[in-house]
């Protein structure tokens, strides 16, 4: 197999010192892998220290042309297989959300057509300021991929969340990406049904019952969908999200709204991924009037909501259907009874107890079940990424099938 090459973006955070340990880690894996440094990364860790461990010219400055037979950054964008920021400080993180170009990495990183993971690294109140998380909320919605920071004390004195990810966790994210490749259209052609977020289930005009997701698993997913090249309907439950671009939206509230807006189109449709958290159970009576507020205890009957996958797994024919499993314990028995009872091709189960798993989470940790016995366990990963895997599966499932 052809070496893989990693072009190295280094930037200057204190954290720059671990993207030599990461440089060394590369190219011992076999990984061809060309450094640049930001002027402000050389004032930590010299040049020669990415040299020595890379055995190639470190890159710092745009218009030092070694070799007059190629453009150096254009040379660069186009040898990476994977382009990789580690640490990348909010400064560069803000220049890419921008578009600027005005030193050798940002040229760089905006002439290449190569996935970029980006490591972020920084102050923690840096790293929570809207403005930092507008910028890579812009750069994910691009397809951009993250490696999470982690929590704990930070160089600057503080503690909490902006240390460089573990370059473990670094690593695997990067073979991964690797392995996957770049950005596909293989869903050209396709209809894709997603649902995200809760349900609302009403208890009287002001109050209701509900949960802790978010929409961000589901929107994900259709986002991938879309950028995939398929034709993407979105029925969403009361979420703070913006509705995705180039994706037909359903906004519904209840258990029951969902049920119609999903059956209403399932015939349609190819491919159904059902992420949203649905409520199973709903008051049995929903009151005209607020209830007010009485001595003793307040009881509330509450019946079944409808099974929506159930009855998916029911009717379906040609579509291949995805549903999702939230669970606290035994995930792989409850995942895969789920999986048989509601007569799904795949179940994608979280468990919600993980850090960094399941509800509001920017990132997940889901292993995917495949009714063919196959199983494949994810590490953390953006939901983005994971959105994406779920279908480079479905596709290799798919193919198989024709
Ligand atoms: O939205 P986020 O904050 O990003 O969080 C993501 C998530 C945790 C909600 C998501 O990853 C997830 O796990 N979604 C499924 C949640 C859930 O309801 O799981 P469940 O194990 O209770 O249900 C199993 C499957 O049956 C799910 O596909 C669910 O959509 C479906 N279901 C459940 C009940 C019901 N009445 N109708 C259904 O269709």
């Amino acid at each position: 197999m052809r070496k893989k090459t990693v072009v190295l973006g280094v930037t200057g955070g204190i954290a720059a010192y671990k993207a030599a340990a990461l440089t060394s880690q590369l190219t011992q894996k076999g990984i061809d892998t060309w450094v640049i440094l930001t002027e402000s990364a050389a004032r930590f860790v010299t040049p020669l220290t990415f040299q020595t461990l890379s055995k190639h010219h470190v890159f710092v400055d745009t218009f030092e042309e070694r070799d007059p037979a190629v453009v150096s950054h254009i040379d660069l964008a186009d040898k990476a297989d994977l382009f990789v920021i580690a640490p990348a400080t909010a400064n560069i993180i803000g220049k890419m959300a921008q578009g600027i170009a005005d030193d050798m990495l940002s040229t760089t990183v905006l002439a290449t057509v190569a996935p970029v993971l980006i490591c972020p690294a920084m102050n923690v109140h840096m790293y929570a300021h809207p403005a930092v998380q507008r910028n890579m909320n812009i750069l994910k919605e691009w397809g951009y991929h993250f490696a999470e920071p982690g929590e704990g004390p930070l160089a600057c004195g503080y503690t909490g969340k902006g240390r460089l990810a573990e370059s473990e966790s670094i690593l695997t994210h990067i073979e991964y990406l690797l392995k996957k490749g770049n950005r596909k259209t293989d869903l050209k052609g396709k209809r894709v049904l997603v649902t995200a977020g809760p349900t609302r289930e009403k208890v009287d005009p002001v109050r209701f019952f509900s949960n802790r997701s978010s929409g961000k698993m589901g929107f994900a997913i259709a986002e991938a969908a879309r950028d995939r090249g398929a034709e993407v309907l979105l029925v969403t439950g009361p979420t703070s999200l913006p509705k995705p671009s180039g994706v037909i939206t359903y906004p519904v509230e209840s258990a029951e709204e969902m049920y119609h807006a999903v059956m209403e189109k399932i015939e349609e449709v190819d491919i159904v991924i059902k992420a949203a958290a649905v409520a199973d159970y709903r008051p049995k009576e929903v009151h005209d009037q607020k209830i007010k507020k009485s001595e003793g205890q307040l009881i509330i009957e509450l019946e079944r909501t409808k099974d929506i996958l159930f009855e998916i797994g029911k009717r379906k024919k040609h579509q291949f259907v995805v549903g999702f499993a939230a669970e606290t314990k035994d995930v792989e028995y409850y995942a895969k009874d789920k999986m048989s009872r509601k007569n799904v091709d795949m179940i994608v189960a979280n468990n919600v107890k993980l850090v960094g798993a399941g509800f509001e989470e920017d990132t997940n940790v889901v292993t995917i079940y495949v009714k063919n016995g196959q199983e494949i366990s994810l590490p953390k990963m953006s939901k983005r990424e994971v959105a994406d895997a779920i279908f480079d599966q479905i596709m290799g499932l798919l193919e198989q099938r024709e």
